[in-house]
């Protein structure tokens, strides 16, 4: 069975009056009239342990949209054994069959349940339609379907042989289990990771964030519909420390698919580094962690193409991707011009209920990060080094909303253009124009990330410059661009230094890592 390489699914519009905006608003309405009981999904088997949970849209916090049902250590042990019992049949059913399910369900995204997955990302992440259409519809469907060819293109790879001798590769899956743990801001990442390793015949624990149940249990539905069978992929929502102290001392954990924190990247390494002795095999280790994501303007820059970078880069989503615009080096020329500009451009921006579809800016996920953000705007309030452009207020009276913040800096180093804040804030400074060498000096040395960024030039040698000196600065570097906003199978995903293992989601790359191949040479 070969899948040929798919083409993209297309974006739709959502224009006023379209067919498509109708089924997401009844979508929505139809949602919001339920409470949704949500289970763990652990073998064929729904569980319901009781200590639930309640779901909040983090745009209108008093609403409950329903609860989850919360697990504990024996719920992980469960769901590790349901993995280990589906293994064999599960590797042994033909990759025709495996692959069908997959292409199935990316169908079924594509069409009945479309609306679904982008009213329960709306509501449950609190994203406009916009952005949820190129998440849970676009991304996700397009992850299955090129993994399938990826796939399929990796199971041709066969090596030579010679008179006399038969050589040939087993594409297996790793041995053991691998574990899943996604995070709130896709719902196209929250489908991947226990995708693409299942597809490759492992079977899956996942756990996702609290704040992605919502639109993770509807992909769950979705894959059942499509024919995963039971224990293949098993959906778990438990605490990290609960997850990672039985996952990580079980002889069968054969890898790990993660996409969150750095910190907790590094802890989770550190673990499994400790424990190698008890696996049987070295685990895999995959993850996709933070960012501060620049965009580096030249002298010869265009302001719109620098503006817009920016005010998409930094604000879609209320820059809660770990790709985000997050520090902007702006040369002395342009810096009027672009600072007036942008100001005046995100003052237009509307904020509020994902329901209203002409608010660009929705609320940010929770507390945490409510808290987190207000602090850090506190503190440039107080400081002299940093000054507020726009924005700036913060509002939990009834969601967790930010307005888009723009801080400008005298000071390169200054916090706020140094540390991950994954909100919608961005931090500006302007360099002397006749001083990029040193502009692209500072932007390579003053995170510890290197996910993306972008470089602004019409000047062909200052775009060359920068793209041959930040060739470790970013795993996914655009030009003339802003720095979000990755297309599967076109812009292959990942980044290196703290922001991962560079393992590229959307390529043939990433799914090599579910597998464990095996040489056989036979001898006539
Ligand atoms: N893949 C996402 C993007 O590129 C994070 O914006």
């Amino acid at each position: 069975f070969y899948y040929p390489l798919p083409s993209n699914e297309p974006v739709l519009n959502f224009a006023p009056g379209s067919a498509e905006r109708e089924l997401v608003k009844n979508a929505l309405k139809e949602l919001k009239s339920k409470k949704l009981d949500v289970p763990m999904y652990i073998g064929a088997e729904e569980v319901r342990t009781g200590n639930k949970i309640d779901i909040n849209p983090p745009h209108e916090i008093n609403h409950v949209l329903g609860s989850f049902h919360f697990g504990d250590a024996s719920h992980v042990k469960k769901a590790i054994n349901a993995a280990l019992k589906a293994k064999d049949k599960w590797n042994n059913t033909s990759w025709e069959n495996r692959a069908n399910i997959f292409l199935k369900a990316a169908e079924l995204l594509a069409t009945k349940y479309r609306p679904y997955i982008l009213a329960t990302t709306m509501l449950g992440q609190s994203k406009n339609v916009y952005q949820a259409e190129i998440d849970g519809a676009c991304e996700l469907i397009d992850f299955l379907r090129f993994n399938v060819h990826f796939l399929s293109d990796i199971y041709k790879q066969q090596p030579s042989s010679s008179p006399g001798v038969y050589n040939r590769m087993e594409y297996r899956p790793l041995e053991g289990f691998v574990l899943a743990i996604t995070p709130f801001n896709f719902t196209a990442i929250g489908g991947n990771l226990p995708t693409s390793a299942a597809m490759c015949g492992n079977t899956v624990v996942w756990k996702c964030a609290h704040t992605q149940v919502y639109s993770a249990q509807m992909f769950m539905r979705i894959l059942k519909e499509a024919g995963l069978p039971g224990g293949v992929i098993n959906l778990i929502y438990v605490d990290g420390p609960t997850l990672g102290e039985v996952c990580f001392n079980h002889p069968d954990f054969g890898g790990i698919h993660f996409t969150g924190s750095t910190g907790v990247f590094n802890s989770m390494w550190q673990i499994i580094g400790e424990n190698t002795k008890i696996y049987k095999s070295y685990p895999r280790i995959v993850g996709e962690t933070g960012g501060k994501d620049f965009v580096l303007a030249h002298k010869s820059a265009e302001v719109d193409v620098v503006v817009t970078a920016l005010c998409r880069g930094a604000f879609e989503y209320q820059g809660q991707k770990c790709s985000a615009a997050s520090r902007a080096y702006i040369p002395s020329n342009l810096a009027a011009q672009i600072k007036k500009k942008l100001v005046a451009e995100i003052k237009t921006m509307k904020i509020g209920s994902v329901e209203d579809f002409t608010c660009f800016i929705n609320a940010v996920i929770d507390e945490k990060s409510f808290d987190k953000l207000e602090g850090y705007i506190k503190q440039v309030k107080k400081d002299k080094d940093a000054k507020i452009l726009v924005g700036g207020k913060c509002d939990k009276t009834n969601g967790y909303f930010i307005e888009p913040t723009v801080i400008e800096v005298t000071d390169p180093r200054y916090v706020t253009m140094c540390e991950e804040l994954f909100g919608p804030v961005l931090t500006l400074y302007v360099y002397d124009e006749n001083k990029f060498d040193e502009a692209i000096k500072l932007v390579d040395s003053t995170s510890p990330y290197a996910l993306t960024g972008s470089v602004i030039a019409q000047d062909r040698y200052a775009v060359e410059l920068a793209t041959k000196k930040l060739a470790n600065s970013a795993g996914n570097f655009y030009i003339n661009d802003k720095p979000t906003g990755a297309v599967v199978g076109q812009q292959p995903f990942g980044g290196a230094r703290g922001s991962g293992t560079n393992d590229k989601a959307g390529s043939i790359l990433n799914l090599y890592r579910w597998l464990s191949a095996r040489t056989i040479k036979e001898t006539f």
